[in-house]
């Protein structure tokens, strides 16, 4: 059994060792995922990020995710982060975070879930994830990260 909750205190190595651990991400961007675990766990009633851990039955974080609201719209919201567990990876935990942050959304009154990639190789994986549960790719932004290294924008209706 596992569950899905907010992010406490004691998650966060846990949460920065599993970032880390996929190998996806370069270091200032772990650094920048932890900055919004930190900003969420400094001020409780934020409502800018929403930072949630999948929790195996003794404890173990399988899975992150973080979600928020863009506030230049009426009812769009921002998956910022997803990661799971190098040696959980095709359990179906990714899929249970969207799931889980699509209902969040929904019940906050989203309409729209904006999922942000990059283009380069060692993103593949992701973007054949995203395939799987239903988001679009609805727009390219050449060199937006670097030369040759796109941003690629999908969007997830909320139902
Ligand atoms: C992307 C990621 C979150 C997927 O998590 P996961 O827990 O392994 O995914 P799931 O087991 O829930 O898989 C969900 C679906 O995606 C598919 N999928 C997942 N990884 C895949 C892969 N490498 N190749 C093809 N399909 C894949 C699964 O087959 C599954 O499809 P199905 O449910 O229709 O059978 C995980 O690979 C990850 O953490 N990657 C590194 C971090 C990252 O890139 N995050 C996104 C940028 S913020």
């Amino acid at each position: 059994m596992t569950r899905i909750r907010p992010v406490e205190k004691e998650d966060r190595e846990a949460v920065r060792a599993l970032i880390e651990g996929t190998n996806a991400f370069k270091p200032f961007e772990v650094d920048v995922a932890m900055e919004l675990v930190d900003a969420a766990l400094a001020s409780p009633d934020q409502e800018e990020y929403h930072p949630f851990v999948l929790v195996e039955e003794d404890g173990t974080v399988g899975a992150y995710a973080c979600f928020g609201k863009n506030p230049m719209t009426k009812a769009t919201y921002d998956l910022y982060w997803i990661a799971t567990r190098t040696d959980r990876m095709g359990k179906g935990y990714g899929r249970a975070m969207v799931t889980f942050v699509s209902e969040q959304v929904r019940l906050r009154g989203g309409k729209l879930l904006v999922i942000e990639t990059s283009s380069q190789e060692s993103y593949g994986t992701t973007r054949r994830f995203y395939d799987r549960i239903g988001a679009t790719l609805a727009a390219s932004l050449p060199d937006y990260y670097d030369e040759g290294d796109d941003k690629l924008i999908y969007l997830l209706p909320v139902r």
